[in-house]
């Protein structure tokens, strides 16, 4: 997929599909929830993941930690569009956890297709701590 020149250009129709994809690998016998994700990258990639649940419930994974090791697996890069299906293929809100996740790995301006339309990073993850967090601190000390 291309990263197109203005983010409203973003064929998120197309991402929808790879997340619904994405979505159908889920491995959640225990929430019977299943989630899929998926994101175009700064160089034109598209990485996915899905939840991947365990029998000791808090360790499951969600589908945003399976994109985030795909994007690093595949060379790494940041994310300019996210977007998040439930077991519909409807859009879902990333959870806390996850805005975080996302946030360390996103583009400035990144845009996450939510259940209240098209945000950026910066709306779902407000006054975010991350990596300048501590870059500020170390140059101070
Ligand atoms: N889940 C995700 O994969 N991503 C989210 O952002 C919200 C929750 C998963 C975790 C669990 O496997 C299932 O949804 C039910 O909570």
């Amino acid at each position: 997929m291309t990263v197109p020149e203005t983010t409203d250009a973003i064929d998120w129709a197309a991402l929808r599909e790879v997340a619904i994809e994405a979505m159908k690998k889920s491995y959640s016998p225990y929430s019977k929830f299943p989630v899929g994700a998926a994101a175009l990258v700064d160089d034109g990639r598209v990485v996915s993941g899905c939840n991947v649940e365990n029998a000791s419930y808090g360790i499951g994974l969600c589908a945003e930690c399976t994109l985030v090791s795909a994007l690093t697996m595949s060379g790494g890069g940041k994310l300019v569009a996210f977007t998040c299906v439930d077991g519909d293929g409807a859009a879902l809100m990333p959870c806390g956890r996850c805005r975080q996740l996302l946030y360390e790995h996103s583009a400035p301006e990144m845009l996450l297709d939510t259940v209240s339309g098209i945000k950026t990073i910066d709306e779902v993850i407000p006054d975010a701590f991350g990596p300048r967090t501590l870059l500020a601190y170390q140059d101070e000390h």
